[in-house]
């Protein structure tokens, strides 16, 4: 059975700051994809929230880029922002850049990742959502889940896994595309991820069947609209089990809470906590940004779940390794590595101060 799953996710409006979505926003996504449910565009749903983004988890029998569905999610994010400038919420509609839908959500603002899967036997699949960081923040875990044995026994023990993975990877400033074979190119695949903020892993495909094995979303807020304008907080859909990385093998690298770009003003590196639900309110420094993941078995499309899988003592040493590395970190203040490098930062005054000081610059002897 041919199944789409569509997780698209928006910032509507930050409750307080950018900090939650208010329980309001979250009734009135839930009503509006219950009567989608009801009139049969979607199988199933699940709304829910990390920071201050609103996350629709949708199932449905319409394929990617289906512009029902994307409409609906945009229709969802126009009724939340409608909420949310009601209620005076912070930065009320603040993802949604156009005034018109188009028929695709892609570059309009909201987060997408979509995949088409024949649903197995057993179909346990793993939702991760961040926020207060970019979709490279995916690059490091993807690889490790897919790519590391020292992170995947299955990739040498397990028959099925043993030929290994093809990576999609975006070059996020040429607009180009690229599929590199792991393990034969594994070290060509490193020199690009490894800049994560420039070559983004889009997808992974199971090399011997080609079948689907992750989908990160890959939205580059600031490329489009023209400006840096907001991180893109980005979601990630992976199919574990039977052949996939096992549930414990795609969890496993965020036991390293690995420094990524976003944290305050979406111009700091800083660690990514891994977080059950209830702690994904990134409040310390407007951060430190937090990821989640949400499990779920897929049955005929219903998403049977959540299992909110970071909700486990088992990361409690990753949140407090987070926390001892936020507390190095932030020492730095205003410089980098904590700063992100000129190009990367979201807010900057460095046109203005170099226009105001031009005249005094002087040749060096
Ligand atoms: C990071 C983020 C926040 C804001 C910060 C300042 O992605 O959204 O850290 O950048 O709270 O927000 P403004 O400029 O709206 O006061
Ligand atoms: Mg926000
Ligand atoms: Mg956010």
């Amino acid at each position: 059975m041919k199944i789409t799953l569509s997780v698209i996710k928006a910032d509507v409006g930050g409750y307080v700051g950018h900090t939650s979505v208010h329980p309001r926003i979250m009734e009135v996504a839930e009503d509006y994809l219950q009567k989608a449910k009801d009139q049969g565009l979607l199988i199933d749903y699940f709304v829910t929230r990390v920071g201050d983004d609103l996350e629709l988890i949708m199932t449905h029998k319409k394929g990617q880029n289906s512009g029902e569905i994307h409409k609906l999610a945009w229709n969802t994010f126009l009724e939340g922002t409608e909420i949310a400038k009601s209620l005076k919420m912070y930065g009320a509609g603040q993802d949604l850049l156009s005034d018109a839908f188009s028929g695709n959500i892609k570059g309009m603002g909201p987060g997408l990742a979509e995949m088409e899967l024949e649903e197995r036997p057993s179909e346990p699949i793993i939702i991760f959502m961040a926020d207060k960081t970019s979709p490279g923040a995916w690059n490091l875990p993807l690889f490790r889940m897919f790519a590391d044995p020292f992170n995947t026994p299955g990739l040498v023990i397990d028959p099925k896994l043993h030929d290994g993975f093809t990576f999609e990877i975006l070059d996020v400033y040429e607009h180009k595309k690229v599929l590199i074979n792991t393990p034969e190119e594994l070290y060509d695949l490193l020199i690009l991820i490894g800049a994560a903020e420039h070559y983004i892993i889009k997808s992974v495909f199971r090399k011997h069947d080609n079948d689907i094995a992750a989908v990160s979303s890959t939205q580059r807020l600031s490329m489009m609209a023209g400006r840096y304008i907001g991180k893109d907080d980005p979601v990630l859909v992976v199919r574990t089990q039977s052949g996939f990385p096992a549930v414990g093998e795609a969890l496993e690298p965020f036991a390293f809470p690995h420094l990524v770009a976003g944290w305050m003003r979406g111009s700091h590196y800083g660690p990514l906590m891994p977080v059950p639900l209830h702690q994904a309110n990134p409040s310390r420094f407007d951060g430190p940004p937090r990821v989640c993941a949400l499990g779920f078995q897929l049955c005929e499309g219903k998403l049977i779940g959540p299992r909110d899988l970071f909700d486990d003592p088992a990361f409690d040493e990753a949140r407090r390794t987070a926390n001892k590395v936020a507390d190095y970190i932030r020492k730095l203040g205003p410089f980098e590595p904590h700063r992100l490098g000129l190009k990367e930062m979201e807010y900057t005054t460095l046109p203005d101060v170099l226009k105001k000081i031009k005249d005094r610059f002087v040749d060096l002897d």
